[in-house]
């Protein structure tokens, strides 16, 4: 995506690391989402003022970004910007996602985003480019 949209990155980076098994990642992410937690992000916030387009990509975690993206979406003001959405998941696509984003930006114009399976950009990453390309072809880059 980067790539072909000559865009800068911006990696969300936890304070706090999360376990390297699944289940154990699982039960912090239930607990995070239960309390409406906003864990803490290590690494500075962007500055997006120069930005009109921002693509916000993550795993999709019950059905939702993970808690730690709404800590982004809170400190990050899209309003007035194009926000695209993109996701891995198991089965859930997008979820939620693209209704969080038009609730946290209402003055954003939230476009189609992408999706696929985890699995997938392990196992077959010359597919989720080609995907991803005509996504992207799609909207116009
Ligand atoms: C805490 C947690 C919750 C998840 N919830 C969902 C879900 O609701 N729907 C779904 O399709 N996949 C769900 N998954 C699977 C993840 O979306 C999948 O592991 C991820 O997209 C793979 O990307 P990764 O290798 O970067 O983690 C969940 C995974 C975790 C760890």
């Amino acid at each position: 995506m980067q790539e072909k949209t000559k865009g800068d990155a911006y990696k969300i980076v936890p304070q706090k690391d999360y376990p390297n098994s699944y289940d154990a990642t699982t039960k912090v992410a239930q607990r995070e989402q239960d309390e409406n937690a906003r864990p803490a992000i290590k690494n500075a916030l962007p500055n997006v003022k120069k930005y009109s387009t921002v693509f916000i990509g993550a795993p999709i975690w019950w059905g939702e970004y993970p808690m730690i993206v709404r800590t982004f979406i809170d400190n990050v003001n899209l309003n007035g910007k194009t926000v695209i959405q993109f996701t891995t998941a198991e089965g859930s696509g997008l979820g939620n996602t693209a209704e969080t984003l038009r609730k946290a930006y209402p003055k954003a114009k939230v476009r189609e985003g992408f999706t696929t399976e985890g699995n997938n950009v392990k196992n077959d990453p010359s597919s989720v480019r080609s995907d991803v390309n005509k996504w992207l072809n799609g909207l116009g880059y």
